[in-house]
């Protein structure tokens, strides 16, 4: 007999067949009803037990936290909150679990004690949504591309550039740090390393994505990047997926519209396909809310948020339309902000952005046009000398969910601003050979794939949408 999974079961309809199904107990109530949980769903299914029939050595087995296996007969539930129940002829106990030590209480538990437990909180309906949401979204994010003919390329995770010249990268080396080997110089020999030279975790797939991008025409990464950057915060990892598409004969406005497009499908994907989980955490976060002083609230719920971002078209706005309206807001002026918005020029902090999208616009905002000097050394140079090709775009809650630009193509503008930043021409000669050798017109972006998790979720940390989240200081599991 094949094991069915729970959500099927609660799905069939019950005509008293012969069923066997695998989970993990929930809860026992009054030594006859399992809640039993298999992940697919978090709606448990109520197994019954025969407990007149069953050795009390072995009822005593079925405690929170166990595996097991039920078999029996699948019958209308006359219990309330299900339609059907298994009347289980057997039950075998294949995972014995001591209820006074398992950490996991059949109550709630807060999201900080549950991060200490990430190995355990799988088992919970709240992560039991958020991890089938998450996956839900990588596929709809595969099917997107695959979809529109876009190829997945896989870039190298050890690399030896620093993609972004952010310098906030971990290094790789198997050198014995004990004994480092020294060069005439007295520094570091790194020609003794495992690759011979100085090597790092990639901060981003974009420079190898666009080599590809410049055979295959359009090109897509996802994959696992590394930050080092020290920002404790709950929309920072050190370890976090990314999304790159790159596209040959696209400009800015193109890179644009693919990134709404993108969003809009994924986040109708999951509308269409994780209905139950959706409605679980909307209503999770209807109850936090609650807490929270009036003011603080948010205008809207989880579900009224997601159908809100796939209905409208994102406002698209320049850096010097934003700045001005920033530099006008009352918000501003009454010294609202941390940081006052008082010059042309100036990076826009969160609480920047968060104005934006949450107070003045209402709505997702791409910001495009930034200046030159905040921005990466390979971003397009814009006509005005002051600015370059970027966009970001900007979500409620979220601020940043995704960073791209159109590329500067033109070898002797690249080379220019290469040296003035003071990156080494020689260390990325690979690069600017694309720009040799039939360069073209081409831009990308970069999803931050936890930070849609959070959107989508309505979670408030970074660290509960990724399993094991690797922080400063911390790396459990
Ligand atoms: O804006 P970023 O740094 O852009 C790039 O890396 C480009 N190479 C992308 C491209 O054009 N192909 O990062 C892109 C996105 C951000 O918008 C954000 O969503 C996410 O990656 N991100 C992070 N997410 C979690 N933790 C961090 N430390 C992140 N840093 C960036
Ligand atoms: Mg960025």
């Amino acid at each position: 007999m094949k094991p069915l999974r729970i959500s099927e079961l609660l799905a069939t309809e019950a005509k008293e067949q012969e069923i066997t199904v695998y989970g993990w107990v929930r809860t026992f109530r009054n030594n006859q009803f399992i809640a039993l949980n298999d992940g697919s769903t978090n709606n448990n299914l109520q197994v019954v037990v025969d407990f007149q029939n069953m050795a009390e050595a072995e009822l005593k087995r079925i405690t929170t936290g166990a595996a097991i296996r039920a078999q029996g007969i699948l019958i209308p539930s006359l219990g309330k909150g299900q339609t059907v129940e298994l009347k289980a002829k057997t039950i075998d106990i294949i995972g014995d679990s001591d209820a006074e030590k398992y950490p996991l209480q059949p109550k709630k538990h807060s999201l900080e004690f549950l991060r200490e437990i990430a190995h355990l909180r799988f088992r919970t309906n709240t992560f039991g949504s958020v991890f089938r949401l998450r996956n839900s979204l990588a596929f709809a994010v595969h099917q997107f591309f695959q979809q529109k003919g876009f190829l997945y390329m896989h870039t190298p995770i050890i690399t030896s550039s620093d993609a972004e010249g952010a310098g906030e990268m971990f290094r790789v080396t198997n050198l014995d740090l004990n004994k480092l080997p020294k060069n005439e110089t007295g520094q570091i020999d790194f020609a003794q390393d495992f690759f011979g030279k100085s090597t790092n975790l990639t901060v981003s797939g974009q420079l190898e994505g666009e080599l590809a991008a410049m055979a295959f025409g359009n090109i897509y990464t996802f994959g696992p990047t590394f930050r080092a950057e020290n920002s404790n915060t709950a929309r920072h990892l050190a370890e976090f997926w990314m999304i790159e598409p790159e596209m040959a004969f696209c400009d800015l406005q193109g890179n644009m519209a693919l990134a709404q497009e993108m969003l809009q499908y994924v986040i109708g994907h999951v509308l269409d396909n994780n209905k139950e989980d959706l409605e679980f955490l909307n209503t999770r976060l209807a109850e936090e809310e609650k807490q929270k002083p009036q003011q603080e609230r948010s205008e809207w719920s989880l579900l009224e948020k997601l159908q809100f971002c796939l209905d409208s078209d994102f406002v698209r706005l320049s850096y010097t339309e934003a700045i001005d309206i920033l530099r006008e807001s009352n918000h501003n002026k009454k010294k609202k902000f941390q940081y006052l918005v008082d010059k042309w020029g100036v990076d826009l902090q969160s609480e920047h952005e968060r104005y934006l999208v949450e107070k003045h616009f209402k709505k997702p905002v791409i910001l495009y046009n930034y200046p030159k000097e905040i921005k990466a050394f390979y971003m397009r140079q814009n006509e005005d000398g002051k600015t370059v090709a970027a966009m970001d775009i900007l979500f409620p809650g979220i601020g940043e969910i995704v960073g791209g630009s159109q590329r500067e193509e033109r070898l002797d503008l690249l080379e220019t601003r290469m040296k003035e930043m003071g990156i080494h021409a020689e260390d990325l000669n690979w690069y600017l050979d694309t720009r040799r050798f039939g360069s073209c017109p081409h831009a990308g972006f970069g999803l931050g794939f936890e930070r849609l998790v959070l959107f989508v979720t309505g979670m408030t940390n970074i660290r509960d949408v990724i399993p094991f989240p690797r922080t400063p200081k911390n790396c459990e599991f």
